[in-house]
């Protein structure tokens, strides 16, 4: 077998949809090695016998249905990446496979998207191969599922014609929900100066990926309310990532990036630091151990994650965000926020944005700022307007 061809085993009870992929997926034929097999007990035997690297299963299927696949390939096969490419509309077992499976996708997937998911997974293994994070990972009680209402909305917006209005009403169906994307849209920090009194507008004010990335933060948000540690404000996390937001998206305006990046700028300081409510969450003890630590050795508290979980929230949250699905691009903010990835200035975006961003919010440029990078060190001219910027904001607010 050539080097670089990529094992993928695809699952399917319906014969058409295997002959489908089959015929979409052949141009990909000197990339992937891959098999199509129609059933779970059929899919087991050829993960038994040859090393597959990724896993493409349905959900809805007779005898061993997709749950009890993905179940059983954690289980044998933990190396396997398992994603899920379902045409079931069943809310239930949407949500249990989606937090099964590393990704979920819908049917129909064209080619090259599930191309892109496929690399995409492949490509995150490194940070999924952190030791720390895989033992983490294992330890962790229950890892927070997609909320129900962004999967429905990753559903409607995989469809060509997906209206605003029927964006909107999508989060309008929750009340709780509602009221909280409001208040983030309303906020002094997003700048739109005029009130905005439904999700729909908020859409058309601040485009789909925006609306998206707010609604999904405020559920991440809410489901973690309960965690209340000392010298840990879900609050003041919360006011935090929606600065960095803001001042990313500021950057990116300032140097005159296209729409696109600037947008993917916010949605990346929006979610950058969701791995330190994973961690909160789910092992308040040990969190408490890290705060405490941070404050007594007068460390950033990523060292002292590091120091009690091996892993700090970045990864952590990068790996929560890729299970959910995100783009490989906000996923990589959330993941490499303080640890820059070594590429040319040119090439670095968002992630530089929300690292100075973050820096600046924490006032901590000093610390915190990887001057030794070339794509920070190409910015350092802008900071001081960067700082006035967030400290405009600061006050406003
Ligand atoms: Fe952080
Ligand atoms: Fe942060």
């Amino acid at each position: 077998m050539p080097p670089g061809l990529r094992r993928i085993l695809f699952v399917d009870d319906e014969p058409k949809v295997l002959e489908g992929l089959q015929r979409m997926l052949y141009p990909l034929r000197n990339e992937w090695r891959m098999e199509f097999v129609s059933s779970g007990q059929q899919a087991l035997e050829c993960l038994a016998r040859s090393d597959f690297e990724v896993l493409i299963t349905d959900v809805r299927m007779p005898v061993m249905d997709g749950i009890e696949l993905l179940t059983e390939v954690a289980e044998r096969h933990p190396q396997v990446i398992r994603l899920v490419l379902s045409g079931t509309v069943d809310q239930e077992l949407t949500l249990r496979s989606a937090v099964l499976a590393h990704q979920y996708m819908v049917k129909p997937c064209d080619a090259k998207t599930l191309r892109a998911r496929v690399e995409h997974a492949l490509n995150f293994r490194v940070v999924l191969d952190d030791p720390g994070l895989k033992q983490l990972i294992a330890r962790l009680r229950s890892l927070p599922s997609m909320p129900a209402m962004y999967v429905k909305l990753i559903e409607a917006l995989q469809s060509p014609d997906a209206s605003v209005r029927e964006i909107g009403a999508i989060i309008e169906q929750d009340i709780g929900m509602t009221a909280k994307v409001l208040q983030l849209v309303n906020s002094s920090l997003l700048g739109i100066s005029r009130r905005i009194a439904k999700p729909g507008e908020a859409v058309v004010y601040l485009g789909v990926d925006t609306v998206r990335a707010l609604a999904l933060s405020a559920s991440v948000f809410t489901q973690f309310r309960s965690a209340g540690l000392p010298g840990f404000s879900i609050e003041s996390l919360q006011e935090h990532s929606l600065k960095v937001g803001a001042v990313a998206r500021h950057i990116a305006k300032t140097l005159n990036w296209p729409r696109i990046a600037t947008d993917d700028c916010f949605v990346g300081g929006l979610l950058h630091d969701t791995g330190k409510l994973v961690l909160a969450h789910n092992c308040p003890d040990l969190y408490r151990k890290a705060l405490t630590l941070a404050q007594q050795n007068q460390v950033a508290i990523r060292e002292a994650e590091r120091e009690v979980f091996g892993t700090t929230h970045a990864e952590v949250g990068g790996y929560l965000l890729w299970l959910w699905g995100f783009p490989d691009l906000i996923t990589e903010v959330a993941a490499m926020h303080h640890n820059l990835p070594d590429r040319p200035s040119d090439a670095i975006g968002p992630v530089a944005a929300v690292h100075i961003a973050d820096a600046v919010v924490n006032r901590r440029v000093e610390q915190d700022l990887d001057q030794g990078h070339t794509g920070v060190l190409a910015l350092m001219e802008h900071v001081p307007e960067w700082q006035a910027f967030s400290e405009d904001l600061q006050v406003q607010h």
